[in-house]
Parts: C-alpha cells; structure tokens; sequence
C-alpha cells in the first residue's frame, strides 16, 4: 500500500463552474476512487482561488465584498460538485482559510530566507512596469500580447480583453537564477511532466530565458490578497499564494507536518495546459528556494473545444451550462464520455450529439445490452443459477485462453490508467464487450437451448458472457459507481473483494429476477429538445458514401488479392477546415511513412478518440483528391446494426501487427 496525493486546480471564485473545472475534478474523482481500490491510501483535494484583482474586480461588478463574492462561489462549486456526485474528496481548499494565508506566509518567508543557486536573494524589492492580464493573473511580456492602433491598450492574445499597465513598487522574485536548475530538472526528470509532448514545450520555454517574476502587489492597486510578511503595503501575487495551497493543505508551515512528509513527495497535480507554466516553472522554482521537493507527476490535460473546434471558456461565452446539461443526460454518462472522449493530453469535442452516440453506443447497446441479454438468457435457461466453469473444454472451444485473455485485458487497463490514457483503458474493456457480444450472435443460446446435447456450449457461452461482464463492471467501476454497482446487484456477483491485480473465476452465484434497465438509450429528440443553440451542435442529417455490392456475382480468389487489404495504425487524426464531413488521418501501414487518408467520419467520430486504433486499409485504392488534399487510400467501415447512416470502423479484437495483410 502506498500513500498518493492527487490535487485539481483550485478554481477561480469570480464566476460559477463549467465544463473545464467538471472534467478535471471528474477525472480526479475517479483516479481516486480507481486507486483506492488498488489499494493506495490517497488524499485528494480540490477547492477555491479566492485572492486577486480579478474576484475583486468580480465582487465590485456584483455590488458585493470579494468576501460574500467567494463565499457565494466557492459554495456554488461544492454544490455542483455535489449534484455531480464529486464528493470523495478529502480536502475542500480555500485560499482565505486563515490556515492557509498562515501557511503561504511561512512559504514566502522561508523563499525570502534562502538564497538562489546563484548565491542572490532570493526575494529583492524593485519596480515594475508592465502590462498584467486580470483573468490570467499573469504580468505579459510584449510577444503574448495583441498590439491595437497608437494609444490602445494592448489585448491579451489567450482572453482577446485589454490589460492593465502596472507601474509600481514590486518585490521580485529571482527566477532567472534558476533557469539551469529547471532545465536539469525536465532533461533529467522526465516523468515529472505528463504527457512528453508538454515537456518539450516548457523545455523551449525554459532555454528561451527567463526573467525575474513579480511576487507582489501594491494593496493601493489590488488589496484582496495574503499580505506580504513585514510589509501590510503590498499584497502577495496570486499565484504565489494559489500553488501554496498544495503544501499548505498537508499542514506546511504549521506544528504538525505529518502528512506533509508522508504525502508531499507522491503528489500528482492534474492542470489544464493553460496552466502547465505555473505548475512547472513557477511552482518547481517556489519550492526549490523554499528547500521542498518538486511534486512527482504535474500532469496536463487539453481542452474541451466548441463544434467549432475554439476552447470552452467564460472568455469566448461558449461554456456548457452545468445545470442545463445535468437536466439533460445522466451523470454517469457524462462522466463516462468525459473519460472516454477526450484522449488525456490531447483537445476533445464536446457536443450534446456527441455524448448522446457515446451513451447509446458504449452503454445503452454495449455494456447495457450484454448485462441485460446475458441476465435474462441466465434467468429464462438456468432458473437464475449462474452455470458453473464445469465444462473447461466447452469453454475453450469457444473462447481459447479465456481466463487468460480476460488476465490480459486486465493488465493493460490498469497500464493505461496509470498512464492516465484514460480512453485507450475503456477501450480495452469495450473490446471484452464486443468479443462477448459476438459469441452470443454466433452461437446463439436461444438455438442452443432447444437441443439438450448442447447444453455445455450454452452454459459455457452464458458463463464467458457473464464472467465478462463481471470483469468489465468491476474495472470500469470507478467511472461509473452507481450503475455498476446497479448492475453487480443484478448479475449478482461481489464488487468489492475482487483482487484487482489478477484475474479468477467466481464461484456460485445467481443473477436477480429483475430486468431492470440501468442505460436506457438516450432519444435524441428528447434530448435535444428546447435546446440551447449555443452550446448544442445543431443536428445535420448525415450524408455517407455507401458502397454498392452485387451480391449475385462471384469473384475468384485472385481478383480478391487484387484488393491489398492492410492493418494500419492511426497516427494523427484530425478536423479538416471548411469540411464538416471529412476527416485527416495520417496512417502508418508499416512502410517507414504515414499515408495521409480523408474519409468522412467527422460527423460521427471525434477524431482525438480515432488516434492509436488499428484499422483496416485499402492500401492499392489509386490515391484521389479531396478538398485539394491526396487521399492514399480508404478505411474500411460498415453501417452500425441500428442505423444505416451510422459507420462503424473495421476493427480487430485481437492485437494485430501494422501492416499486416488481410486474407
Ligand atoms: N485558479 C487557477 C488555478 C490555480 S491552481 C493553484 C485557475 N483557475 S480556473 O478556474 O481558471 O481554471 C481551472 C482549470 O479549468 C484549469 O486547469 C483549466 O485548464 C481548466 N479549464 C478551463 N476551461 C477548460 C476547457 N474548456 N476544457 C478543459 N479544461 C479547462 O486557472
């Protein structure tokens, strides 16, 4: 067992929640609760950022004081979190808490005390002048920032919003001293930033120089905020007092720092990428003057973009209403969609379309239509009684290896978990769920039962199909509690004792006499109903190709080999501007390139999610242009079973090499 502390961000308390602070105390939800059951004692914390010019600014337009304008929201954010059933974390911080302002002066005069690898100060008082952006809470230099005519207020290029020029007494802090330090630190360190790619990106960030960071403000321009220990004039920055929150919460600073030294050095920050500098450069050189260590893992997830593909934000005014959406769809969706649809690290689509195909798709027909199929097939055959494994060879005429494959599929879902490929672990369990799927179309139990000599093959179809199930509910667990534990009550089998780290049969059980339906299919009438066109994509009648066969005419051997048929892995995947049905892909076949191929998927497929799958090309199709781009080749699709609009990409249930060809 060992100890982890995993943290979200602390939100800004000038404005009420949305989708972005959601996602990320979703995932941090049931990281947690995923590695509590692994047996991980783990600490998780969320909370408010209360200080600075923007809640000041905030309270001032609500007729308030900052403090009624960050009571008001902080309790806004636990609300919501509450109806979202985000409640298992163990700290709610808040940065007014008179412990923490306690404890971010005790960080600030222990920075203050040492000095920088350099042999400096690490603090010295100066002055500044410059340009700072309230809804960052970040001072801009120059090239992140938009120019307007002679006499305009530059714009902050992230908020498109003017800034406002500081010019006043300052105390800085010597970051420059520690540009050698943080490069060490990511060349050495790799995994305290997730994913690589980010890394490389503070890295160039770092090597470009770094100049000395403003740590306060005079309180005659921003007075809500911790005063600067030995001078009430002057206010800490924000940042300096939010990322203190971290270690402030374990007790730092104070008389007891049990848990700071228990918990500290296994901390996993999640952050949106927005804010990746912070949490890095900032944050790493903070605690490095303050003589603690860095946190183990600063981990960066992307954004939730619009249809039109711009990022969700108060900024831009496309945010998801949090309530009008939980009035729409059931939490356990939207908790699995968010895991699902957005590969972590990378941007993802949200719509209202897309979440409904997702829950019909994975939950209602998949995960929903197995657990219903397979407990009434147990119901209506075996009078309830689960078939016990008595007929291993029945078992394995079926499914070779099947305990073994379950095992496997096990091992590579807690592998991606703990990546945090979050979408890649759900998609491992949901190919469990096709390949049951399948056995009960092929074998048909309803057939079977009518012939009392095939009563093994029917036990050992009902029996894989349950077991599968029952491994797939009680891994998928932490995303969605309620319906699982719903649907372990049905099938009757124990989600708790389960050893998470290998794979073994049940013994006895008896499924329930209920047919309760746990995913009822969502309607897309219903749900799109008085919608709100802002945030709903609006619902387009799909146009597909769709391929003519002759099904009279036979073909020999050699005129299907004519058809080069490959395995190829999707490398990049992405929207094409101005085409609302096409998408990029940049497949790898195996030839020591990517092929760049369009198809149109871009109306049922989010691209982010399509990135690592392993499809079947036609890889001699003589390349064609679209859009003015070079297709080299097509994906092969069939219609879903319940639309003949809707595509389903080929694909493989077994691992396949890239580039192997189909025959
Ligand atoms: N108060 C700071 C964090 C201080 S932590 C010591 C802050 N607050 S915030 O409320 O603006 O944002 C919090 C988080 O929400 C960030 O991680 C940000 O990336 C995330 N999101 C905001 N919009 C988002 C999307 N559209 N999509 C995904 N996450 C997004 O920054």
């Amino acid at each position: 067992m060992g100890y982890r502390y995993l943290t979200t961000p602390i939100y800004y308390a000038n404005g009420h929640p949305h989708l972005g602070h959601l996602y990320t105390t979703t995932v941090a939800d049931i990281l947690a609760l995923h590695w509590r059951r692994c047996g991980d004692e783990t600490l998780l914390l969320t909370g408010t950022d209360e200080h600075g010019i923007n809640i000041q600014r905030a309270a001032e337009s609500a007729g308030r004081t900052p403090q009624e304008q960050v009571d008001e929201i902080s309790s806004s954010f636990r609300r919501t979190f509450d109806e979202f059933g985000l409640n298992r974390f163990d700290i709610f911080m808040r940065t007014t808490d008179p412990r923490h302002v306690a404890g971010a002066q005790q960080f600030w005069k222990r920075i203050a005390a040492g000095v920088s690898p350099k042999g400096n100060p690490n603090i010295y008082k100066g002055h500044y002048e410059g340009w700072f952006c309230a809804p960052c809470a970040a001072f801009k230099s120059d090239d992140e920032l938009l120019k307007r005519d002679d006499g305009e207020v530059p714009l902050c290029i992230d908020h498109e919003r003017p800034v406002d020029r500081v010019s006043e007494e300052s105390y800085f802090f010597r970051l420059s001293d520690y540009q050698e330090f943080l490069i060490d630190v990511l060349e050495n360190q790799p995994e305290r930033i997730q994913p690589e790619a980010r890394r490389n990106e503070v890295l160039s960030f770092v090597r470009r120089g770094l100049q000395d960071l403003s740590i306060s403000r005079e309180t005659r321009s921003v007075s809500w905020g911790i005063p600067v220990p030995g001078d009430s004039s002057h206010v800490m920055y924000v940042w300096l007092d939010a990322l203190s929150n971290y270690i402030t919460a374990l007790g730092y600073g104070s008389d007891d720092e049990t848990i700071l030294n228990s918990h500290w050095e296994n901390a996993v920050h999640l952050v949106g990428k927005d804010i990746l500098r912070f949490h890095t450069v900032y944050w790493w050189a903070f605690l490095s003057a303050a003589g603690l260590s860095l946190p183990k893992t600063v981990y960066s997830h992307g954004m939730w973009l619009d249809s039109k593909g711009r990022k969700m934000g108060k900024t831009l005014g496309n945010v998801v209403d949090l309530t009008d959406l939980k009035g729409r769809f059931p939490v356990e969706s939207i908790r699995y969609f968010l895991l699902r649809d957005m590969v972590f690290g990378q941007d993802g689509n949200f719509g209202y379309l897309n979440l409904i195909e997702r829950t019909n798709a994975d939950l209602a027909n998949g995960l929903g239509n197995l657990s219903s199929r397979t407990l009434s097939m147990i119901q209506k055959y075996c009078d309830g009684v689960v078939p016990k494994v008595r007929d291993d060879v029945a078992i394995a005429a079926l499914w070779p290896d099947f305990e073994k494959g379950l095992d496997d599929v096990r091992s590579r879902f807690l592998a991606s978990f703990d990546r945090f490929q979050f979408s890649q672990a759900l998609e491992e369990l949901w190919t469990l769920i096709r390949r049951a799927d399948l056995l009960i179309s092929d074998n048909k139990p309803w057939v079977l039962a009518k012939s009392p000599e095939k009563r093994a093959e029917l036990e050992a179809v009902l029996r894989i199909s349950w077991e599968t199930l029952r491994w797939v509910i009680t891994l998928v667990y932490p995303v969605m509690p309620v319906s699982c534990t719903k649907l372990s009550g049905l099938l009757g089998f124990d989600l708790v004792s389960p050893n998470l780290l290998q794979v073994s049969l049940a013994s006895d059980s008896r499924v329930s006499e209920s047919s309760e339906i746990v995913f009822p299919r969502l309607i897309k009438e219903e749900i799109m109903s008085e919608s709100n066109a802002n945030v709903a994509p609006s619902i387009e009648e799909a146009a597909t190709e769709t391929i003519q066969t002759n099904s009279s005419e036979f073909i020999t051997i050699d005129d299907f080999l004519k058809v080069q048929l490959r395995i190829g892995e999707i490398k990049v995947a992405e929207r094409i501007p101005n085409a609302d049905k096409l998408l990029r892909f940049e497949v790898d076949l195996g030839e020591g390139r990517n092929r760049q191929i369009l198809a149109g998927l871009a109306e049922y497929y989010n691209p982010e999610s399509l990135i690592g799958r392993k499809v079947v090309v036609v890889a001699n199709l003589k390349p064609r242009k679209m859009r003015g781009l070079e297709s080299e080749g097509m994906i092969c699709a069939a219609s879903l079973e319940d639309s003949d609009d809707n595509p389903a990409i080929a694909t493989f249930l077994e691992h396949v090499n890239i580039g192997a060809r189909l025959k």
